[in-house]
């Protein structure tokens, strides 16, 4: 049966109405499209959700989780621990300040989240700094690895790129590491198109982040304006151009008043895919830890050891029936600039070959949800009576 294309189910899509076009129409028009009023405050509701004291607007994660690398002097001859079952920017950083990234496993079960265990046997004495990605939105075991930093001497980074609005014991990510680094490219629940947020309570690293992604200028544009044409800024050392443009924050503005709204919109469309897959024959549902509250950036589920079907054929399956699953997270250690090292990441190499993802915004409708719970189970059903 074809979908008409005006019910169509988007696998993802930002949540967007007239407001966003209005606030980026208004910074347009305001004449100060960067480093001016709207970045300003942008920051301050970020650090104000996240509940730190800084929040330091990027271009990307990347140029942000960079940035903090470099802020840190971590370089060649240093290793930075990661997980391998991640998107590749996770371990990309790691390289671009001329560090090696050390992959660890993920744990044996649904959460896919990195193994605090795996991560600790893994570090060396050239070990400096261990980050952590808060796996979906779903918060990391950030004490343990918090445990394990301190014991080793180490700087914890939180990747949490995709997890901005979750909590782990009713505390918001964003100030559960030293240091933690958000995106907010458009699959993420709050987007800027591209954009990036590291948030810290260090003043001399939120003062050094903001210098150097502004070319090391010493004041920005916005905070010169009243100074005297004469007043020269100073270049107190090599920056960079990893700047967030104003009409970007005030698109971020309009979204941040927004997330409550996004992620009770998604739990809903969640624990509708829960409800179905609980003790599912073929399928497992994502597993959340007590105490632990996602944002449900994505719903990521598997298909069991056991099952007469693999992962693939499921998605095809769902395709054919007009709902866009897409094969889960992948492994960073298995594409090319990696594959020479990679160790035995049984875990990750298991999660990478099972898992896929449902249609996932806050945008999805009850009969939508209901559509893709129905072709899951027209997929499956026919497996379960002939394996049975
Ligand atoms: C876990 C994780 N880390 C890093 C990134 C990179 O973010 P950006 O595209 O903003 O650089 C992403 C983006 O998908 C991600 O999911």
């Amino acid at each position: 049966m074809s979908t008409a294309p005006a019910d169509a189910i988007a696998f993802a899509r930002p949540w967007f109405d007239e407001a966003e076009a209005e606030a980026a129409a208004a910074a347009v028009r305001s004449g100060w499209v960067v480093g001016g009023p709207q970045l300003e405050a942008f920051e301050a509701e970020f650090a104000r959700i996240c509940g730190v004291r800084h929040a330091i607007g990027m271009s990307s994660w990347t140029t942000g989780a960079f940035l903090v690398l470099h802020c840190l002097g971590i370089g060649p001859g240093d290793e930075v621990v990661v997980p391998s079952l991640t998107f590749i920017a996770t371990a990309n950083v790691a390289v671009h300040v001329g560090a090696r990234p050390i992959f660890a496993d993920v744990a044996n079960d649904t959460t896919w989240n990195v193994d605090p265990g795996d991560a600790a046997a893994r570090i060396t004495e050239r070990t400096r700094a261990l980050l952590p990605v808060d796996q979906l939105g779903l918060p990391c075991d950030i004490d343990a690895f918090r445990a394990l930093a301190d014991t080793h001497g180490l700087t914890l980074i939180d990747d949490a790129a995709c997890a901005l609005g979750s909590r782990n014991r009713g505390r918001p990510v964003g100030s559960l590491a030293p240091i933690s680094v958000f995106s907010l490219h458009a699959r993420k629940v709050v987007t800027t198109g591209e954009g990036g947020v590291v948030t810290t309570d260090d003043d001399a690293l939120a003062e050094r982040l903001r210098r150097l992604r502004n070319q090391g200028m010493s004041a920005s544009a916005f905070e010169r304006r009243d100074a005297g044409a004469a007043q020269a800024p100073s270049f107190p050392e090599v920056g960079f151009n990893f700047r967030m443009t104003d009409v970007q924050a005030a698109i971020g503005r309009v979204q941040l008043g927004k997330l409550d709204t996004i992620v009770e919109r998604r739990r809903a469309i969640a624990e509708r895919y829960l409800a179905y897959l609980a003790n599912h024959p073929v399928l497992a549902a994502p597993r959340v830890p007590e105490g632990m509250e996602t944002n449900w950036q994505s719903f990521q589920i598997a298909v069991r050891d056991d099952a007469p079907v693999g992962r693939d054929a499921v998605v095809e399956g769902l395709a054919a029936r007009g709902v866009p699953a897409r094969i889960g997270v992948m492994a960073a250690h298995r594409e090319a600039p990696y594959r020479d090292r990679a160790p035995l990441l049984p875990a990750t190499e298991r999660a990478a070959d099972r898992a896929l993802q449902l249609p996932m915004h806050p945008g999805i409708t009850e009969s939508q949800s209901t559509r893709v719970v129905e072709a899951l189970d027209a997929v499956t059903r026919p497996l379960v009576s002939a394996g049975g």
